[in-house]
């Protein structure tokens, strides 16, 4: 049987993995230009992964600015079976607080002008997938019986609603999409999932919570207030990624 070979997208706070037993690191270039970074890839557990740090490494490009087509693309020609996607969000519903992780289940894209389909009729002639459930079930029940299997508590579902940023919400932007649905904010889910889905990549999201979304709590969201949380967060979400793959 074929060996599984699993993608990591990193997001702020994850874009290095030391953790890998690095192979290789190549700059791939598509025919829809440069990924965000250099693609390493390596073993974890035994298992064949590939990351890619989605603002590049340093984290320098911004999210409207991503290039997710060239990512996922690359992605899909070093023939991976799955992506796991890291996304460092916002908290907007009761249970999100701050540190907390969650593997969304569902999506509503509030971004403009992004490139993000490659049914276009340029690249490729113009198709209309479904995208009825955004994530794989299959990738996020996996991703959820590991978390339980090895004690972390996560949230099974939540509705992440992707912004343009990079600048973050208004109080009155957090309470639409509030009614909307939305439990977490983040700029980066989308069109990276809908891509995947486009390519036919099983794909999903761990959401690290770092900061109440805009008029959550008292007064304005800082950066300091972000990092304090993001160190801490991403080696939990690393800990879930390593049980992940340990079981694969
Ligand atoms: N809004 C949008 N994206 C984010 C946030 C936020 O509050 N926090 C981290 N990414």
């Amino acid at each position: 049987m074929k060996a599984k070979k699993t993608a990591i997208i990193g997001g702020t706070g994850l874009t290095q993995l030391p953790e890998l037993d690095v192979i290789s690191e190549q700059a791939v270039e598509t025919p829809l230009g440069m990924t965000s970074g250099l693609l390493t890839e390596g073993k974890w557990h035994g298992n064949e992964v590939i990351f890619l740090a989605r603002h590049g490494h340093p984290h320098s490009v911004p999210p409207h600015k991503i290039n997710y087509r060239a990512n996922l693309l690359a992605l899909q020609q070093c023939g991976v079976d799955a992506i796991i996607a890291v996304n460092a969000v916002g908290g907007i519903t009761e249970a999100m607080v701050s540190g907390h992780i969650a593997v969304p289940h569902q999506v509503i894209d509030y971004t403009w002008g992004r490139e993000s389909t490659y049914f276009d009729g340029e690249f490729m002639p113009l198709d209309h997938v479904d995208l009825t459930f955004p994530y794989d079930e299959v990738l996020r029940q996996k991703l959820l019986s590991e978390a339980t299997a090895a004690g972390f508590l996560v949230s099974g579902a939540g509705v992440y609603g992707a912004t343009q940023g990079p600048r973050l919400e208004t109080i009155a932007e957090i309470s639409r999409m509030e009614r909307d649905g939305c439990d977490l904010v983040g700029m980066t889910g989308m069109p990276e999932a809908a891509l995947a889905r486009e390519l036919g990549i099983p794909y999903a999201s761990i959401c690290l919570v770092v900061n109440p979304a805009a008029g959550k709590a008292e007064g304005e969201i800082t950066m300091e207030q972000i990092r304090a949380v993001l160190n801490g967060g991403m080696e939990q979400v690393k800990g879930l990624l390593s049980h992940f793959l340990m079981a694969e």
